[in-house]
């Protein structure tokens, strides 16, 4: 069974005291309604996993804070971005090796501001996937249309393309290990969130792919281990609407994020429709 995970993208928010303060506020919420099951910090981890797993990407200036903060327990510190290089004269970028040292488990690959802003390509995407898994970090690959080439009727052929070619230097065996995010552009950070029926029918075509891509004839269909979220203006509000399909497995959540009773809320949005 796939675990849903939510993950929060903080983008370009918070020092690193603001984060420790959204760190002590969210604990006091999450660890006070978990003592069955999670942990508090500095506590040893309880073997039973909680659900949603819970992922928080802050800036890079923020990873060691949080990840002492949340040492021994089950909620996960990720990045936003990493180069492929272990180290070089790369001024300005951080290496998948440093991520780890600092305490990172997951990293986000071309998110869409990245692809927009900094020109990230699906090529650029490929090798920061392989740079993640050799270095035993969990990538996040994010796919999404633009609002033309949905208007286009061109979403499907848009994700499957960026699926094969962000995923063309993954192994079959190492599929299970990454999660791809379906984050329509026109739905980040916009308030207009996509119709969880559409989010599942694009979720749907990208586990087709996988299957395509990864299908070995023997051991687990790829199409059903990878954990596929959706992002996009995602709230407390309405992401039950989201997890209630199957084949959506968490959130990718930017704005509601940042706030530690919003994130959550969101949690417990979660465990009503898969805890029943
Ligand atoms: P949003 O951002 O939830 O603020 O729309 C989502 C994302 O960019 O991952």
């Amino acid at each position: 069974m796939r675990v849903p995970l939510l993950a929060g993208n903080w983008k370009m928010h918070k020092t690193i005291k603001e984060s420790l303060e959204f760190a002590a506020s969210f604990s006091r919420l999450y660890f006070e309604h978990e003592a069955g099951d999670a942990g508090r910090p500095g506590e040893e981890k309880r073997s039973s996993a909680s659900i949603p797993e819970v992922l928080i990407c802050p800036p890079f200036t923020s990873i060691p804070s949080l990840s002492a903060f949340f040492a021994g327990t089950d909620v996960s510190i990720g990045a936003q971005d990493l180069f492929w290089e272990e180290k070089g004269a790369f001024t300005g970028e951080i290496s998948p090796l440093m991520l780890k040292d600092a305490g990172a488990q997951y990293v986000i690959v071309g998110h869409s501001e990245r692809r927009q802003y900094f020109g990230e390509t699906d090529v650029t995407c490929a090798r920061k996937v392989r740079a993640a898994l050799d270095h035993g970090l969990k990538p996040i690959l994010c796919v999404g249309e633009t609002l033309s080439e949905r208007e286009k009727g061109d979403t499907l052929k848009v994700i499957q393309k960026m699926t094969q070619e962000g995923l063309s230097q993954v192994k079959p065996h190492e599929i299970s290990s990454v999660v791809i995010a379906y984050e329509p552009c026109w739905a980040i950070g916009t308030g207009k969130e996509a119709r969880p029926e559409d989010a599942a029918e694009v979720i749907t075509h990208i586990r087709q792919v996988l299957r395509e891509v990864f299908n070995q004839n023997s051991g687990d269909d790829p199409g059903d281990v990878v954990r596929v979220l959706y992002g996009g203006s995602v709230n407390p509000s309405n992401i039950r609407g989201f997890v209630l399909r199957p084949e959506i497995d968490g959130a990718l959540v930017g704005g509601a994020s940042l706030d530690a009773e919003k994130f959550y809320e969101l949690i417990v949005e979660i465990r009503k429709v898969r805890r029943s």
